[in-house]
């Protein structure tokens, strides 16, 4: 089983939820965990699985995750597992009832780089999922690189 790991991050907890999920599918799979702007094509090749995370930002996936998804040919995810999570903000700790409001109409990034994983012909395996942040650059609340470790496994057959 191959599998790809791609995300973006800025203040590297994404990175670090990536690596974790990484490091999870290592002992089962021939994995690599690769930052966005490092995918070259032949990554893509007989892979497997593909995971994508980015930090939300605004609600939605950094420009650069969004176009790089953009940027893949049609079908070619075509017999390819996806999965795709995001870092976010929980509801609980927002002190704003607009940013509430918005948060709920908007939403977050994980489920748009989904839609468009499964456009691009990917087989959604996983429903798409947030890890938490403590603070707007972190860090992770306790327990969530286990959680995301938990989660991305769910892709592995048993
Ligand atoms: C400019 C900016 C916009 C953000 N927008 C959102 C948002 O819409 N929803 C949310 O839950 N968190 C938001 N956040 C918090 C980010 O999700 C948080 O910075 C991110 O999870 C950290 O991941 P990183 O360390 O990989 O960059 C925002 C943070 C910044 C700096």
């Amino acid at each position: 089983m191959k599998a790809l790991v791609v995300y973006d991050s800025v203040f590297g907890n994404t990175e670090k939820v990536a690596q974790a999920m990484g490091q999870a599918l290592g002992s089962q799979a021939e994995v690599q965990t690769l930052r966005v702007g490092d995918v070259k094509p032949e990554h893509l090749t007989g892979l497997d699985a593909l995971i994508v995370g980015s930090p939300t930002r605004a609600f939605s996936p950094t420009p650069a995750i969004k176009n790089w998804l953009k940027s893949l040919p049609p079908n070619s995810l075509k017999g390819v597992k996806v999965a795709a999570f995001d870092t976010r903000i929980a509801l609980s700790d927002v002190n704003s009832s607009l940013l509430t409001f918005m948060v709920k109409l908007f939403g977050y990034a994980a489920k748009p780089i989904g839609g468009r994983l499964t456009k691009k012909g990917g087989d959604l395996a996983l429903s798409p999922e947030g890890f938490f942040v403590k603070d707007s650059e972190g860090p992770l609340k306790d327990g969530e690189l286990e959680r995301a470790a938990d989660w991305v496994k769910q892709i592995m057959p048993v």
